[in-house]
């Protein structure tokens, strides 16, 4: 059943021509977009949590989930170089393993896209919280953090997840011109802290080098722990190709988009941890049973009391280099996360909004939402409702939990279209491929295994999350899309 009502890929790129939106997005625009998803609060907060789980490890970390990320890049550039249409993961599915299977990736696509959104919102109030408090303007406590976290309503979370939609309702063109700006913004950060922080490397900070080990399949903890959260922070390079509609020339500007997008992003990430590791050290806080302490737990915020350990800041790099007696360019660093890091709330709800524009094109969801402004051209129905939540779950919920929940969908997300990528080159090897993964029978089983292995080693809380949603989802869609879908009432809007 699930299988069934293929949606041919002929007739998706014939949507996509008939109802589409404005081709106005260049390659640099596109890399740019998907620099601005990717250096957020994963390098910026994150760093922390993968110290207090993998210790000075976490660099394997880093280069683990890079190594999966880039797989799961390569299957995705060959699908969206193919399917340059709007919807990523989701029309892609449609397209080759039916519209059951198509529709709970894009319900999966939701917990990747609208919950990264809403972790960066938490990322960005934690920063712009510690700037307002310095400045001895700090709000009230029960306003800078969520019930979870101690409080009742992360203030500034819920605002700037408001304030980027407004940005997206007035028109692409002109957020992606903003979008590039802070990108500038946070590479100039990152290059400050690489520069603050290489020279004052020593040896003895690696030693132990794993002090919680590798981590199990199942563990959470160790290496493989920590580099299932680190995966947070390169997920983004895939909102360039739910951009391909909105792309001039898309076969070859996705494919240079996504591969160099994250190519920059790993660089930096490699020379940001090791120079955060190597300068100040990133052993674990430790309990009483010499057992490393979860990360987000009373526990472990008990044992950060009064210490000023890389593994219990909640801005890591400025952190970093404040311990380094660089006041300043600490400083500097806060001020350009909590300048920039709005760049990638706009990307991942841009692209949560074309992928609902999407399947409501399709019928799956209410086409009203698909509803174009006629003076901004943009979907501004579907980008307030998801703007909305954004907001919500950012004001209610940590930015722990949050960023795990992400990573479930995004590597389920993944796993679907390295498969996708397979049974296209059974099924339609004559179709022309502008961009090809190259050798896809060992590129996209490695990507599947990794992403699986990736899976596995999240929280327990994002597993149970994750598949609490997909039945939802399922429920849901049997009650509408099911019965609604265009292609199987033969109902495209023409
Ligand atoms: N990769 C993005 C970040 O780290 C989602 O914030």
């Amino acid at each position: 059943m699930l299988f069934k009502r293929v949606k041919p890929l002929d007739q998706i790129l014939a949507t996509a021509e008939k109802k589409s939106l404005v081709r106005q997005l260049g390659p640099f625009q596109l890399t740019m977009l998907g620099i601005g998803a990717i250096i957020g609060t994963g390098i910026f907060v994150l760093t922390a949590e993968a110290g207090q789980k993998a210790g000075p490890g976490m660099m394997i970390a880093f280069v683990i989930a890079a190594v999966v990320c880039a797989l799961a890049a390569l299957a995705y550039a060959e699908l969206a170089s193919m399917v340059p249409v709007a919807g990523s993961a989701y029309t892609y599915t449609y397209g080759v393993l039916g519209e059951g299977i198509a529709w709970i990736v894009g319900w999966a696509l939701v917990l990747e896209y609208t919950i990264a959104a809403s972790t960066v919102c938490v990322g960005w109030a934690g920063y712009v919280n510690g700037l307002l408090t310095h400045a001895g303007w700090g709000l009230p406590h029960f306003l800078q953090v969520g019930p979870m976290d101690g409080g009742s309503f992360n203030l500034l979370a819920c605002a700037i997840g408001l304030a980027v939609t407004l940005l997206l309702v007035l028109g692409t063109s002109k957020s992606a011109k903003v979008n590039t700006v802070l990108v500038l913004i946070k590479i100039a950060a990152l290059t400050a802290f690489i520069f603050v922080s290489l020279p004052a490397v020593q040896d003895q900070n690696f030693h132990p080098f794993v002090p919680n080990g590798w981590g199990s399949p199942m563990g959470g903890i160790g290496v493989l722990g920590a580099a299932a959260s680190i995966v947070f922070a390169y997920i983004g390079f895939d909102a360039i190709s739910t951009a391909a509609e909105e792309t001039k020339n898309p076969n070859r500007s996705i494919p240079i988009a996504l591969i160099g997008s994250l190519g920059v992003c790993t660089i930096y990430y490699l020379l940001v941890s090791y120079g955060a590791v190597g300068s100040v050290g990133a052993q674990p806080m430790l309990g009483p049973d010499g057992v490393a302490l979860a990360p987000g737990t009373p526990a472990f915020a008990a044992a950060c009391v009064g210490s000023d350990a890389l593994v219990c800041s909640k801005e890591a790099l400025a952190h970093v280099v404040r311990l380094l007696d660089h006041n300043t360019i600490g400083g500097f660093i806060a001020f350009a996360a909590g300048i920039a890091l709005p760049s990638v709330i706009l990307t991942m709800t841009y692209g949560q909004t074309r992928i609902f524009f999407t399947m409501s094109r399709d019928g799956l969801l209410p086409g009203s939402l698909a509803k174009i402004h006629p003076r901004y051209h943009t979907p501004h129905v579907i980008t307030l409702i998801t703007g909305t939540f954004v907001a919500l779950f950012g004001a209610l919920f940590p930015v722990g939990i949050l960023a795990d929940i992400t990573n479930s969908g995004t590597l389920f997300a993944f796993i679907m279209v390295s498969i996708g990528v397979l049974i296209l080159r059974r099924t339609q090897p004559e179709r022309p491929r502008p961009f090809r993964t190259p050798l896809p029978w060992l590129i996209c089983p490695l990507a599947i295994i990794g992403c699986l292995l990736l899976f596995l080693n999240l929280s327990k809380e994002a597993k149970i999350t994750f598949f609490v949603w997909g039945a939802i989802g399922l429920v849901v869609y049997y009650l509408y899309g099911h019965r609604k879908s265009h292609l199987a009432n033969g109902t495209e809007p023409v």
